[in-house]
């Protein structure tokens, strides 16, 4: 009894790291592991094809677009008083570097559904040095 109860224990500890090793790749918002490969003075230039439609600190005027101030970590969908479509505003997720490289990879089939109207960054070295470039000034200082 004694030694089935311990074999008992003994599996299911050996079970739990299983169980816990789900890949959470890049799931962090402080992840910064493709921002850090990216070149922000080109990021910046990039960022002249979000420009019409994005602001990127709280207080200036909305565009098109949401204000992207403090994207990193904040949830999809979620800047109060702009008008999602029904797709992002009912969007379950965090933005992360992993979840914004994808938006931009391809807007249309990372969320079916959203209305922004940009076909893409197609290059990955374009998304890295936008990305090293909003890390850098999305963050709203504090005053
Ligand atoms: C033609 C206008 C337009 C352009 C260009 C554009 N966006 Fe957008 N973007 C939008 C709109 C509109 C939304 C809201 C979409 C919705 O509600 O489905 C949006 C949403 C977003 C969101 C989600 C924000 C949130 O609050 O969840 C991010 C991030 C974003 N855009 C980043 C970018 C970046 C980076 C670029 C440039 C590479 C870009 N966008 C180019 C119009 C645009």
């Amino acid at each position: 009894m004694k030694f089935i109860a311990k074999t008992a224990v003994y599996v299911a500890m050996a079970a739990a790291p299983a169980l816990f090793a789900i890949p959470a790749a890049n799931a962090d918002p402080s992840d910064t592991s493709i921002s850090s490969q990216g070149d922000a003075t080109k990021g910046q230039r990039l960022f002249n094809r979000c420009k019409a439609c994005h602001n990127l600190t709280a207080t200036a005027r909305r565009r098109i677009g949401p204000n992207l101030d403090n994207l990193f970590g904040r949830q999809a969908g979620g800047r109060e008083g702009f008008k999602y479509s029904k797709a992002l505003a009912e969007a379950d997720f965090v933005w992360t570097e992993q979840n914004l490289n994808d938006w931009l990879a391809q807007p249309r089939t990372f969320l079916p559904g959203n209305k922004m109207a940009f076909a893409g960054l197609r290059k990955e070295q374009d998304r890295k040095d936008l990305m090293a470039y909003l890390r850098d000034s999305t963050v709203e200082a504090a005053e």
